[in-house]
């Protein structure tokens, strides 16, 4: 496609402007690249079925070939005519879950081209409840293939302005309708094996599929990483969800963390490091005077609005050059197995 100026638009994210949308849709239909807001973050999105397109996704991120793509679809008929066989428990999932934040991974249809699933007899898909991505994908009526919209190793997109920041001129629209909701990545469920298996942690718990499916089992990696409460394994946490700043982590109760966190904050000051936190509200008052930087999520214990504003945190950080980021780790239940996940990758970049 010519390459025209760089759309970005402000849509409505309630009741997204259907001029815009069809828009949107035509760059899909000629091989462009649209990036939009999920629930989740925003993504990188191209025709799925378009391998053309679909390169100009890794190239933009530059994410290595290896890592396989997830499809959006419209609805569970475009999920059906993209999957080989529907496996157990798939409607009752995408039943309970869709639209909303879990990709379903199962095997693939041949219409699917290689370059989506780096080679791989799966495919991972979702179905977005953002009204945007929902009516993106009815006006455009075709499988959209869509990575979070950052550069390969960096946090997640969760505004218009971070893709702008990491992907500029090589993205063709950007459909800007403010911060997403979740903050954090969908789970990825691997429905080939069984019992399934939580690939990535994300905004459909572990709790919630397990009371409609029964159990699941976590991928290793993620299982490493429940085991070892809160030592990053750098093996298993390579360059993912990374800041520049090193990211140190604090987890236990509240006055323990705040005192611990506090102690290490004057030790790396008094050795001339530019320290920040992400902490919570009752923090503040103590962490302020000891940081260069703080960042407050809300009350402890509210970790979906950590994590709803955690990338947000990460990148502000990174435009005031912090070098180290001391930061609050919630427990492994609920979206804080999710948060945990991205932290202790994000720390153990090193
Ligand atoms: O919330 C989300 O999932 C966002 C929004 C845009 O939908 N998308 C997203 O995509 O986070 P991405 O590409 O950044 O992360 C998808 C993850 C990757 O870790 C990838 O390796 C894994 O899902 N994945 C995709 N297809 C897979 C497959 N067939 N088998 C195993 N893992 C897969
Ligand atoms: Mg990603």
């Amino acid at each position: 496609m010519a390459k025209t100026t760089q759309q970005i638009v402000n849509l409505n994210p309630v009741f997204p402007q259907r001029i815009h949308l069809q828009a949107a849709a035509t760059i899909l239909r000629q091989g462009g690249l649209v990036a939009f807001p999920t629930e989740t973050v925003y993504g990188l999105g191209a025709d799925a079925l378009n391998k053309d397109a679909v390169a100009k996704i890794f190239t933009a991120k530059n994410r290595p070939g290896w890592d396989p793509l997830i499809v959006h679809v419209r609805d569970i008929e475009m999920a059906k005519s993209l999957a080989k066989e529907l496996p157990a428990h798939f409607l009752t999932l995408a039943g309970k879950f869709w639209p909303g934040p879990l990709t379903l991974v199962v095997e693939r249809s041949a219409r699917i081209p290689d370059e989506v699933t780096a080679g791989r007899s799966t495919v991972g898909l979702r179905m977005p409840k953002h009204p945007v991505a929902a009516s993106l994908l009815a006006e455009a009526s075709l499988p959209i293939a869509a990575p979070s919209a950052n550069k390969f190793g960096r946090t997640s997109a969760t505004r218009a302005e971070h893709v702008l920041d990491d992907l500029g001129k090589s993205v063709d629209m950007i459909l800007d309708a403010g911060p997403t909701t979740l903050g954090v990545e969908s789970t990825v469920l691997d429905l080939t094996q069984s019992p399934p298996a939580i690939l990535r942690p994300g905004g459909v718990t572990r709790e919630e599929l397990e009371a409609v499916i029964g159990p699941v089992t976590l991928a290793p990696s993620v299982a490493d990483e429940l085991a070892k409460r809160g030592v990053a394994s750098p093996g298993m946490t390579t360059q993912h969800y990374a800041p520049r700043g090193q990211v140190e982590l604090f987890e236990g109760d509240r006055e323990d963390v705040t005192n611990r966190l506090i102690a290490r904050a004057i030790d790396l000051r008094n050795r001339g490091h530019k320290v920040a936190a992400y902490v919570s509200d009752e923090m503040v008052p103590a962490v302020t005077p000891v940081t260069e930087l703080v960042s407050s999520f809300g009350k402890w214990g509210d970790w979906e609005r950590m994590a709803r504003r955690l990338f947000a945190a990460l990148r502000v950080f990174d435009k005031q050059e912090m070098a180290i980021i001391l930061c609050v780790l919630p427990p492994a239940t609920g979206l804080g197995l999710a948060v945990r996940d991205r932290l202790q990758r994000a720390a153990g970049k090193k």
